[in-house]
C-alpha cells in the first residue's frame, strides 16, 4: 500500500532525538504543512524542530493526488453556499499565495509540472454541480472556461467540462524531500518516531512525547487533525478516506488534471517517472470507518476504482495502490491560526483534500504569526468572519457522530466476540461487558480493545488496509492496536 510518491522518492536521513532539548518553535507533524512551516522558519533563523510520530510523509501528504490547483472539483460552490461570496474570494487569495509559493520554490521540472485543471461530469447531477461551480468561479473572478464536453480530452463521454489553464501537479515524495533537505540545511531538526501526547497549558513550556519532554516557545500542530483534545477541533472536522492507484497505460494518457463532479468521484492525472509517464487515478471517498453512501466497504471501493480505470484505459496495468484521508471543516474553509486564544499554540487543519495549496498557504500564515507579519487573507482561515453555515454544519456533524457511536455500541452488544476469524478479517463483539476487536492477519489472531483510545468510538474493520478504523473522528490502528493516525495518541490495549 505504498504510494507511487513515497515509493519513488529518496528522502534524506532525519535528525537524532536529543533528550531535554529546547526550541523556539516545535512543529508537530512532518507532512507538507509541518515541513513547509519549519522550512520557512529555519530560513529566517528561528530555532525549530519537527517531531513526527511515524516517518516523513507517512500519512496524508504521502498519499495525496498532488494537484496544485485553484479549480478544486466543486469546492468553491460549496464554500459560496456555506460562507458566502467574499469568503470564496479570500479563500482563493490564500490558495493562490500557496500555489505561487510552491511554484517559486520548485520551478518547472521533475517535482512540479504545469497542467490545466478540469472539473467534468458524466451524470445529470454532476452537470448541475459543475454549473454551480462555474457560477461560483466566475463570480469570484477565477477565469474558468466552460468547454464543449467533447473537447475534454477524456477517452469517455462527458456531459460537462470546466477548465482552468496554467495550474500545476507535484510529485509529493520529491516535494517532501526538497523541504526536508531545506529544513536540515537551514539548521532545523526533523525527528521521526516521536509522537506528541500532550503539552503544558502555558507556553513557553513542555511538550510531552513518547520519547520524553522537549521545551518549546511556541508549538505548531501540523498533525492533520489536531491531536490535542482541549482544542476540540476533532469535533468540527469530518474525516474522509479515499483511494489512489497508478497505472502503466499503453498509448496516450490525457495530459490534464481531472476531477469529476459526480458521485462516486473520479480523479485523474499523469505522473512522469524514470520508467515513463504513469496514469494516477483516485476517488471513492467515504467517511473513515463507514461504508460509502451506496453501502460499499473499503475493499469493494478499491476494486471498483480499479475496474473503472481498466474499463476506460484499455491494457492499464496497476503499479501502485494506496489510500489516505483528509479532514473537512463545516464550511470547507481550513482552520489555520492561533488555537485556544494564544498565538503560542498554532494549528492548521481542515484542508478538505486540497492541501497542496491550502497547506502551503497555512505555512505562510503560521510563519506570519510567529514573526509578526500575518497575511491579510489569514483572518478568514483563523475563523474570524466565518459564515453562519458553519454552526448548522457542526450540529449536523455531531449528530452523525452520536448516531455512529450509538449504533456501534448496539452492534457490539448483539454478538459475542469470536475466538478467531478468517484470514484478512476483523470482527468486534462483546467479551463480558466490553467490546473486543478480533482480527487475523498473516495467520496471527489478535484481540485488542474494540473501543477507540481517543473517546471510545466502536471500531470497524477496514478490509482493504487491514486496520481498525474509528467512525467518530477518524483514528486508525494496526491489527496489534498500534495507533496509525487521527486524534488518538494511545495504542489499543491487547485483551
Ligand atoms: C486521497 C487524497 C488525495 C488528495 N489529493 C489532493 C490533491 O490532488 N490536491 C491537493 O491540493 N490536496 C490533495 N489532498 C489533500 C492533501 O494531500 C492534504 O491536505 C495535505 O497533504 C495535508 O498535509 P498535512 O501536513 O496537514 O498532513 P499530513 O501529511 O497528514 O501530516 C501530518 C503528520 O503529523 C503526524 N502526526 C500526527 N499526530 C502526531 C502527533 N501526536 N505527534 C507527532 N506527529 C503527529 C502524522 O504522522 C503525519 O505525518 C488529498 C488528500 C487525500 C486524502
Ligand atoms: S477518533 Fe475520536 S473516538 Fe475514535
Amino acid at each position: 500500500m505504498t504510494s507511487l510518491w513515497m515509493d519513488t522518492a529518496h528522502l534524506p536521513a532525519t535528525s537524532e532525538w536529543e533528550d531535554g532539548a529546547s526550541y523556539d518553535v516545535v512543529v508537530l507533524g512532518a507532512g507538507l504543512t509541518g515541513l513547509a512551516t519549519a522550512y520557512l522558519l529555519a530560513r529566517r533563523g528561528v530555532s525549530v524542530a519537527v517531531l513526527e510520530a511515524r516517518t516523513v510523509g507517512a500519512v496524508t501528504t504521502g498519499g495525496t493526488t498532488g494537484k496544485v490547483s485553484l479549480l478544486q472539483g466543486t469546492s468553491l460552490s460549496g464554500i459560496r453556499r456555506l460562507a458566502g461570496e467574499d469568503a470564496v474570494r479570500t479563500y482563493l487569495e490564500a490558495n493562490r499565495a500557496g500555489q505561487d509559493w510552491l511554484r517559486q520554490e520548485l520551478g518547472e521540472g521533475e517535482v512540479l509540472q504545469t497542467r490545466d485543471a478540469w472539473t467534468y461530469a458524466v451524470t445529470g447531477a454532476g452537470r448541475r454541480r459543475a454549473a454551480e461551480e462555474w457560477s461560483a468561479c466566475t463570480a469570484a473572478g477565477l477565469p474558468v472556461e466552460a468547454v464543449a464536453p467533447g473537447d475534454s480530452g477524456l477517452p469517455f463521454t462527458t456531459v460537462a467540462a470546466l477548465r482552468l489553464a496554467d495550474q500545476a501537479q507535484v510529485h509529493a515524495g520529491l516535494l517532501l524531500a526538497h523541504l526536508l533537505t531545506g529544513v536540515l540545511a537551514a539548521g532545523g531538526r526533523v525527528v521521526e518516531g516521536v509522537r506528541a501526547t500532550g503539552m503544558d497549558k502555558e507556553l513557553p513550556g513542555a511538550v510531552q512525547t513518547t520519547r520524553g519532554p522537549v521545551r518549546a516557545g511556541r508549538v505548531v500542530l501540523a498533525t492533520g487533525t489536531p491531536f490535542l483534545d482541549r482544542t476540540l477541533y476533532f469535533a468540527r472536522l469530518a474525516p474522509s478516506r479515499s483511494y489512489g492507484s497508478a497505472y502503466r497505460v499503453p498509448g496516450e494518457i490525457p495530459a490534464g488534471m481531472y476531477l469529476s463532479a459526480d458521485t462516486p468521484s473520479r480523479s485523474l492525472r499523469t505522473a512522469p517517472t524514470s520508467a515513463g509517464e504513469l496514469l494516477v487515478v483516485g476517488g471513492s471517498s467515504h467517511p473513515v470507518g463507514v461504508d460509502d453512501s451506496r453501502g460499499r466497504g473499503e475493499k469493494d471501493l478499491v476494486e471498483e476504482l480499479d475496474a473503472w480505470a481498466r474499463s476506460h484505459f484499455e491494457g492499464a496495468q496497476r503499479t501502485h495502490r494506496w489510500s489516505a484521508q483528509d479532514y473537512r471543516s463545516p464550511d470547507g474553509i481550513p482552520y489555520v491560526g492561533p488555537a485556544g486564544g494564544s498565538d503560542r499554540l498554532l494549528v492548521a487543519t481542515g484542508f478538505n483534500k486540497w492541501g497542496m495549496t491550502n497547506a502551503s498557504a497555512a505555512a505562510l500564515a503560521l510563519v506570519g504569526y510567529v514573526v509578526g507579519d500575518v497575511p491579510s487573507w489569514a483572518s478568514l482561515l483563523s475563523g474570524r468572519g466565518a459564515g453562519a453555515g458553519r454552526a448548522a454544519e457542526v450540529a449536523r456533524l455531531n449528530a452523525l457522530v452520536a448516531g455512529r457511536l450509538a449504533s456501534g455500541l448496539v452492534g457490539a452488544e448483539l454478538s459475542s466476540a469470536p475466538a478467531t476469524v478468517p484470514e484478512g478479517c476483523g470482527v468486534v463483539g462483546r467479551d463480558g461487558l466490553r467490546p473486543v476487536a478480533v482480527s487475523c492477519v498473516g495467520g496471527v489472531t489478535r484481540r485488542v480493545s474494540g473501543r477507540c483510545s481517543h473517546l471510545g468510538g466502536v471500531l470497524t474493520w477496514n478490509d482493504a488496509e487491514l486496520t481498525w478504523d474509528c467512525p467518530l473522528h477518524g483514528s486508525r490502528f494496526a491489527p496489534d492496536g498500534t495507533v496509525l493516525e487521527g486524534p488518538a495518541t494511545g495504542d489499543l490495549p491487547a485483551v
